[in-house]
């Protein structure tokens, strides 16, 4: 899939047969061996045999493959000791992180996750590389996975260019943005955070609020979420939220205090001025009135709402710093979780194992 390509941002004419073609997906292949590193032996994973080399996206995924991920981030942060010890599961393997936009928890999060698990890590950054002297992007990978890495990690502006990675490198792919289009390991983080919180995701009522046509994360939570049998409502200006979202199975609303009263979880997405060629409501100060989680809309809510924020947030528009700050907030958590979710999100597509592998064994 050419740079670009997966630009439309719903891809709506194919994706509602490609999700339901994901939902009636068989379950995975269970295995009477035990393909999992002694080092996990004995903790609750099933054995189960993880078939992606690649994540591009949480649209391909089953929810017995979302909610296996989720299963072995547990593991192994508490395999872990919370973070605090370090596992040889990647000992000798080398993973690349490759961020052509900038990022502060998924780079990091995925660096510390590679570590802990014993692999070595190459941070590269657009900024100050050979890019700025012409290099192409897919020079500049080949050249990362000559160095004899492992796995690159791809963040880039344009969507589908973990997917023309994939296409072109012999080594796993891990999708960490693109573009508006996905980020399946934040998705990964929020779904857990939510679980973590209410034990499953079936029946509960999250909404998505704020830039839903810019989101990356948007996109990701609406596949993870509904696999998992949550309702999924997206919310916000007009300008930002078209009718069609609806195709994917979601509902589309413009009222947020409307629908309130029914939300388990609010995720407040980051209004993201830097894509947007035109500011899509008169002034950040009327997008507050309407939008932002304060304390007056807390008031408003149901007793146990779980608030959530991708990050970063821009305090005062998505929400007040005493609605960031307070007890309904799992933001910090989210950031936890990330290095647990990046840690399954290496291990599994490196040991991933073809159709004939797992059948063999
Ligand atoms: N949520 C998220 O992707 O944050 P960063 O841009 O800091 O990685």
């Amino acid at each position: 899939m050419p740079i670009g390509t997966v630009d439309d941002s719903l891809k709506l004419d194919n994706s509602e047969k490609r999700f339901t073609d994901t939902m009636t997906q068989s379950s995975l292949t269970v295995s009477t061996s035990d393909p999992l590193s002694p080092a996990l032996a004995g903790l609750p994973i099933p054995r189960t045999h993880w078939r992606h080399k690649h994540l591009l996206g949480l649209e391909d995924l089953s929810a017995e493959e979302i909610t296996y991920l989720l299963d072995c981030a547990e593991a192994l942060h508490r395999a872990t000791n919370q973070g605090r010890t370090k596992l040889d599961l990647l000992r000798g393997r080398t993973i690349a992180n490759l961020f052509f936009e900038n990022s502060t928890r998924t780079k990091n999060s995925f660096s510390l996750a590679a570590k802990r698990l014993g692999a070595d890590t190459v941070e590269f950054s657009s900024s100050g590389s050979s890019v700025a002297k012409g290099e192409t992007f897919i020079d500049t990978a080949k050249t990362i996975e000559a160095m004899i890495v492992d796995a690159v990690v791809v963040r880039h502006s344009s969507p589908g260019t973990p997917h023309l990675l994939a296409k072109h490198l012999n080594c796993s792919v891990l999708n960490a943005g693109d573009g508006p289009h996905e980020h399946p390991t934040q998705g990964l983080l929020d779904i857990l955070t939510i679980r973590q919180h209410r034990g499953s995701l079936a029946g509960l009522t999250v909404a998505l609020v704020g830039d839903i046509a810019h989101s990356r994360t948007a996109r990701s939570n609406i596949w993870g979420l509904l696999k998992l049998g949550a309702k999924v409502i997206v919310c916000g200006p007009a300008t930002l939220v078209s009718k069609n979202w609806e195709k994917l199975g979601v509902e589309v609303e413009h009222n947020l205090d409307k629908i309130l009263h029914r939300c388990d979880v609010l995720n407040l997405l980051r209004i993201q001025f830097e894509r947007q060629a035109i500011r899509p409501f008169p002034s950040v100060h009327e997008y507050m009135l309407l939008y932002a989680m304060n304390k007056e809309r807390i008031e408003r809510s149901k007793e146990d709402i779980l608030i959530m924020a991708p990050g970063p947030i821009n305090r005062g528009v998505e929400l007040t710093p005493e609605v960031a700050d307070g007890p309904h907030s799992v933001i910090l958590e989210q950031v936890t979780n990330g290095i647990a979710i990046r840690m399954a999100a290496l291990w599994l597509m490196l040991n991933a194992q073809s159709p004939t592998q797992a059948t063999a064994s």
